[in-house]
C-alpha cells in the first residue's frame, strides 16, 4: 500500500500529524497545521541499519575530555555580552528573536561593526532587505566600522553555505533565519520544514568552521517564536529582544544559554544613532516617576542587576460586563491573580472597574516580586491616594515582594540588592516582605501611614 506522502506540521509548535486539522493538538492553536512533503522512507523500511551490528563506544572521564577553548568574541556591546555569558563563543549558533522593529537588524549590525573595528572577519546576509537597506541603516549608526561590513544579499541557503565557505568570517548574521530557503524542500520559505532545515546545515557549517552564526527570528504576537521555537533545542544561546516599538526602552535576556546563566538582561535605547546601552536605568525611571496616586515604584531584578522601574494603574468606572483588563509589560495572568487577591483580602473590589496597569519606558518585568507593586499601584489608583514619603511627600516609595494567594506577602530574592538601589536614588521608604507578612499590612504601610521599614541613610 502506498503511505501518505504528505504530513502536517504546527507552524507554531512543530507538532506532526498524519491529517490536516484545523486545531493544533499540540499546541492548540488554530489554522496552524502546514503541509509538507515527506521525506521518502528508505525501500527496506530501515531495517538493514537497525540490524547492522553496532559497535559499542568506550566512555570517557569527563577531565579528560578536552575543554571548550575559552576565549570569546566581544561583541563590543557591553549589555549584549553580558548577556551572552561574556561574548560570542567561536562555533556557537546564536537566536535572537523579537518582533518586527523592535531593533534586531540594529543591534547585530552595530556588533559587526564593532567585531570588524577589532580587526575580527564579519558577515552579514541579509536576506529580508536589500543592500541598499541594510548600508542606510549602517549610515546612521554612531559606531566606527559600520559601512565596512561586507554584506550579501542572499534568500538562497546553499549559496549563503558556499560564501561562509569560502568567506570564513568569524561571525555571520543571518538576517533573517525565516526568510532564507532551500531550494530541496518544497515548502515556502519560513515553514518549519525550512526553517529546520537552514538552522540544521548552518549549524553544522558553525561547527565545521568555527564560525559564530546569528540567526534573527521574528516573534508572533504572543511572544512566542515563530516557527523558529523548533529552533530553540537546537541552537546554543536564545535571545529575545524586547520592548515596544513606539517606546524608546527595549530589554534582551537569555531564555536559554548554554556558555552562561540566563540571569543576565541588558536595557537599550533606541535613539537616532543606533541602540544606546542603558546603565543607570534606575535614575532616569525615578527620576520620571510621577508621584500621582496609582503610581508605585518597582524594585525589580533584571537578571543580577537590581533596576527601580514605574509600575502604573489606572482604575475607572466600567461600563463593560466583564470590565476590562489592559496590561503592558507584565504578564497578565498575573495581574489577575494580583487584582482577585486585592479583591479578596484587602477588600479592594474592583468587578465593576476597568483596571489598566502599565510598566513605564516599556520595560517589561518578568518576574513574581512585581506583584506587590501591581497591588500598591492599582489600591493606590483605586483610593486616589499618592505612594509618598518624606516630610514634604516628595520620595516615591518602593516596594518588591510575590503576592500568595492568601493574601501573604512572600520574600523574593535579593531582597538586600534591591534595598540597597532604593537607598542608593533616595527612596523615602521601601515596602516589602521583611517589614510586611501581608498583603493588608504592606498597603497600611504604603496608603494607611501604619508600619513601614525606614531605609537606613
Ligand atoms: P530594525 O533594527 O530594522 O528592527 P528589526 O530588525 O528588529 O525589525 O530597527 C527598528 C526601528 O528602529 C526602525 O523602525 C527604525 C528605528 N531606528 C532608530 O530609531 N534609530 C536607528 O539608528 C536605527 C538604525 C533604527
Ligand atoms: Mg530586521
Amino acid at each position: 500500500m502506498p503511505r501518505a506522502t504528505s504530513i502536517y506540521l504546527c507552524s507554531a509548535c512543530g507538532h506532526e500529524s498524519a491529517r490536516w486539522e484545523g486545531r493544533c493538538a499540540g499546541c492548540g492553536e488554530w489554522n496552524t497545521l502546514l503541509e509538507e512533503r515527506r521525506a521518502p522512507a528508505p525501500r527496506d523500511g530501515g531495517r538493514s541499519s537497525r540490524h547492522r551490528r553496532a559497535v559499542a563506544v568506550k566512555p570517557v572521564v569527563l577531565a579528560d575530555v578536552e575543554a571548550i577553548d575559552e576565549a570569546r568574541l566581544s561583541t563590543g556591546i557591553g549589555e549584549l555580552d553580558a548577556v551572552l555569558g561574556g561574548g560570542l563563543v567561536p562555533g556557537s549558533l546564536v537566536l535572537i528573536g523579537g518582533a518586527p522593529g523592535i531593533g534586531k537588524s540594529t543591534l547585530t549590525t552595530m556588533a559587526l561593526a564593532n567585531l570588524l573595528a577589532a580587526g575580527g572577519r564579519a558577515l552579514y546576509v541579509s536576506a529580508e532587505e536589500s543592500a541598499a537597506q541594510v548600508r542606510l541603516r549602517a549610515g546612521r549608526l554612531s559606531v566606527g566600522a559600520a559601512l565596512e561590513i561586507p554584506v550579501v544579499a542572499e534568500t538562497d541557503l546553499h549559496a549563503v553555505l558556499a560564501t561562509l565557505e569560502q568567506e570564513r568570517p568569524e561571525v555571520c548574521v543571518i538576517d533573517s533565519v525565516q526568510t532564507l530557503h532551500s531550494a530541496e524542500l518544497s515548502s515556502a520559505a519560513g515553514s518549519v520544514a525550512q526553517v529546520r532545515e537552514v538552522a540544521d546545515q548552518l549549524m553544522r557549517v558553525a561547527k565545521a568552521l568555527r564560525i559564530v552564526v546569528v540567526l534573527v527570528g521574528h516573534v508572533t504576537k504572543e511572544g512566542s517564536l515563530a516557527g523558529p521555537r523548533v529552533l530553540e533545542h537546537l541552537v546554543d544561546c536564545v535571545l529575545q529582544f524586547e520592548g515596544e516599538r513606539e517606546r524608546t526602552y527595549r530589554t534582551l535576556r537569555a531564555t536559554k544559554n548554554r556558555f552562561g546563566s540566563t540571569n543576565e538582561a541588558g536595557v537599550f535605547e533606541m535613539r537616532d544613532d543606533g541602540l544606546v546601552e542603558v546603565l543607570d536605568a534606575s535614575a532616569r525611571f525615578v527620576a520620571e516617576a510621577t508621584r500621582a496616586p496609582g503610581s508605585a515604584v518597582l524594585c525589580a531584578m533584571e537578571g543580577s542587576r537590581p533596576m527601580l522601574v514605574e509600575v502604573q494603574a489606572l482604575v475607572s468606572h466600567s461600563e463593560l460586563v466583564p470590565p476590562r483588563r489592559v496590561v503592558a509589560g507584565l504578564d497578565r495572568n498575573r495581574v489577575s491573580l494580583v487584582l482577585a487577591v486585592l479583591g479578596r483580602h484587602a477588600g479592594i473590589g474592583l468587578g465593576a472597574a476597568d483596571v489598566f496597569v502599565n510598566v513605564v519606558g516599556g520595560v517589561r518585568v518578568e518576574e513574581p516580586g512585581a506583584d506587590l507593586a501591581v497591588a500598591l499601584a492599582v489600591a493606590s489608583a483605586a483610593k486616589r491616594v499618592a505612594l509618598t514619603a518624606g516630610r514634604g511627600r516628595e520620595m516615591p516609595i518602593g516596594c518588591f515582594g510575590e503576592l500568595g494567594l492568601t493574601g501573604e506577602l512572600r520574600t523574593v530574592a535579593h531582597a538586600e540588592r534591591r534595598m540597597a538601589e532604593a537607598a542608593r536614588f533616595g527612596l523615602g521608604l521601601v515596602i516589602e516582605p521583611a517589614g510586611h507578612r501581608t498583603l493588608r499590612s504592606a498597603l497600611e504601610g504604603a496608603i494607611g501611614g501604619g508600619r513601614s521599614t525606614k531605609l537606613a541613610a
